[in-house]
């Protein structure tokens, strides 16, 4: 049965251009495959998720018979985020570029999800979570396309990546880009506005279409 983990973190609840890919693409899937499951996780939302502290880092490498009450119950948001990625086929990330990078909130739920016990195969690249699509779609002010003056400055693409990578959610990954999302706002991005409205353009054609892939 086809499940879809749906994931937000842009802080904008209004006019959010990752949003707006991840809901065109959320709306497609559910639509193609009616009646299958569907979990959404707003990590911008407040108290949605907090930091991955020292209590549910070391729960994960303890007997759980030995928890104290503190790690216990740090150690239950992080096994209720690995029950929502293993029960999903799809998982479906909106990552908004903050300062180069991802938002923290973001992080934070990677921090949550990333263990020793997920480390993929170096030889070859799989784990228990291998197997499941990811999808992200990312917005950002300005641009990092390949070749364009801030294309070394994108450690977002990079990171996650990396990051998905090692722990075996490589293998199906892609990426939606809407970029130049603040073309109409910086002045000094004012040339490139038509770019940003295609670049959305764009994004939500290909989220349209990839989930129905
Ligand atoms: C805290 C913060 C940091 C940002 N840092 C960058 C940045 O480093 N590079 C960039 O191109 N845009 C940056 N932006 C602009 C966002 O990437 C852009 O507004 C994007 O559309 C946000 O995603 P959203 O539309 O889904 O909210 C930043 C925005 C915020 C709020």
């Amino acid at each position: 049965m086809p499940a879809l983990l749906h994931i937000d973190s842009s802080l904008n609840l209004e006019g959010s251009a990752s949003r707006g890919v991840t809901n065109t693409f959320a709306q497609a899937w559910r639509a193609a495959n009616p009646g299958a499951a569907y979990v959404y996780r707003d990590l911008a939302s407040a108290g949605a998720l907090a930091h991955l502290d020292l209590d549910g880092y070391v729960a994960e490498m303890m007997d759980g018979a030995h928890h104290t009450p503190a790690q216990a119950a740090r150690w239950a948001e992080r096994e209720q985020i690995v029950a929502e990625v293993l029960a999903a086929d799809t998982i479906l990330i909106g990552a908004p570029m903050y300062n180069l990078s991802i938002p923290s909130p973001l992080k934070a739920w990677i921090d949550h999800l990333v263990m020793p016990r997920f480390f993929a195969d170096p030889t070859t690249g799989r784990s228990a979570l291998s197997g499941r699509r990811v999808i992200i779609a990312t917005a950002r002010g300005g641009s990092y396309a390949a070749g364009s003056p801030r294309a070394a400055l994108d450690f977002q693409e990079p990171y996650l990546r990396a990051i998905l990578g090692y722990i075996g959610l490589g293998h199906d990954l892609s990426f939606i880009h809407t970029e130049l999302t603040l073309a109409s706002v910086i002045p000094a991005l004012a040339p490139y506005i038509e770019f940003g409205v295609i670049s959305r353009d764009n994004a939500l054609k290909a989220a349209a279409e990839a989930a129905v892939r």
